[in-house]
C-alpha cells in the first residue's frame, strides 16, 4: 500500500475516537489533513474543533466545521495528529511542519492524543529526524549556539517564520538516549519557546498504518 494511502487509512480510524457532541482537537500536517477530510462526514455530529494552526483552521473551516479558539474550551476530550517519528513508548518528534508549539499546547489540555501515522514514521530510536526547535528571532544565534553545545548539528530553517511569528532551528545528528530529559533540558535555553519532543507528554495511542491494516499501539 502507498504511503497516502495509510494515512487515509489511519485518518479513518481516528474517528472511531472522536467523542460525539464535543470538539476535537486537531493537528497539524499531511496525515492530520486526511483525517479533516474524514472529520467533514461526521460534521454534524461534533461541537466543533480546535486547531493547531493557521492551515488546519482554513481546511476545518473549509468543511464547515466550527473552529473554537482554545481559551474558550474547559474540556477537549481528543486530540488528533501525526508525528515525524514515535517510538514504542510512545515519544514522538514533531514540528516537521512548523506548528509543534500549538501542537504541544492543543496536547496538553486533551484528556487523550492519538497519533496517526504510516508505518514509517514507528522507530527504534527517536533522533534521525532533525529536531525542531521554535524560536524567539532574537534569540537565534544564542538558541543555535547553546544547541550546539548539547551535541547536535543546528540548521536554522531559512524563510520559514511559524504561525506565532518565530523561527525553526532544526537539530539534526542527535543520539536520543532520555527524551524527557532532553525535551526539558533544551526548554531551558532562554529564546526557546518549545521543541518537538512530546515525551514529557507522549500520544496515549498510535494508529500506525502497516500493509497488513491499521494496527492499535498503547506504550510497551
Ligand atoms: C507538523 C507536525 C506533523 O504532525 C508532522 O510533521 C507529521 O506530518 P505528516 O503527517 O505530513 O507526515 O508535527 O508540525
Amino acid at each position: 500500500m502507498i504511503q497516502d494511502e495509510l494515512k487515509k487509512a489511519v485518518a479513518r480510524a481516528a474517528i472511531a475516537h472522536v467523542v460525539e457532541g464535543e470538539i476535537v482537537g486537531v493537528g497539524t500536517g499531511s496525515t492530520a489533513n486526511c483525517f479533516i477530510d474524514e472529520l467533514a462526514a461526521i460534521r454534524d455530529r461534533i461541537r466543533g474543533a480546535v486547531a493547531s494552526s493557521v492551515a488546519t483552521r482554513k481546511r476545518l473551516e473549509g468543511y464547515g466545521i466550527v473552529v473554537f479558539e482554545l481559551n474558550d474550551v474547559e474540556y477537549l476530550p481528543v486530540y488528533v495528529d501525526g508525528a515525524d517519528e514515535i517510538n514504542t513508548s510512545m515519544q514522538m518528534i514533531k514540528g516537521g511542519g512548523g506548528a509543534l508549539t500549538r501542537e504541544k499546547i492543543v496536547a496538553a489540555v486533551a484528556q487523550k492524543f492519538v497519533c496517526i501515522a504510516d508505518a514509517s514514521k514507528l522507530v527504534p530510536k527517536l533522533g534521525t529526524f532533525p529536531l525542531p526547535v521554535e524560536v524567539i528571532p532574537m534569540a537565534l544565534g544564542h538558541v543555535r549556539r547553546e544547541l550546539a553545545r548539547i551535541g547536535g548539528k543546528p540548521l536554522w530553517r531559512e524563510g520559514f517564520v511559524t504561525d506565532n511569528g518565530n523561527l525553526i532551528v532544526d537539530l539534526g545528528g542527535l543520539a536520543i538516549v532520555d527524551a524527557v530529559e532532553l525535551e526539558t533540558r533544551i526548554n531551558q535555553i532562554v529564546g526557546v519557546v518549545s521543541n518537538g519532543l512530546f515525551a514529557c507528554r507522549p500520544a496515549d495511542v498510535c494508529l500506525l498504518g502497516t500493509a497488513a491494516g491499521v494496527k492499535t499501539l498503547t506504550a510497551d
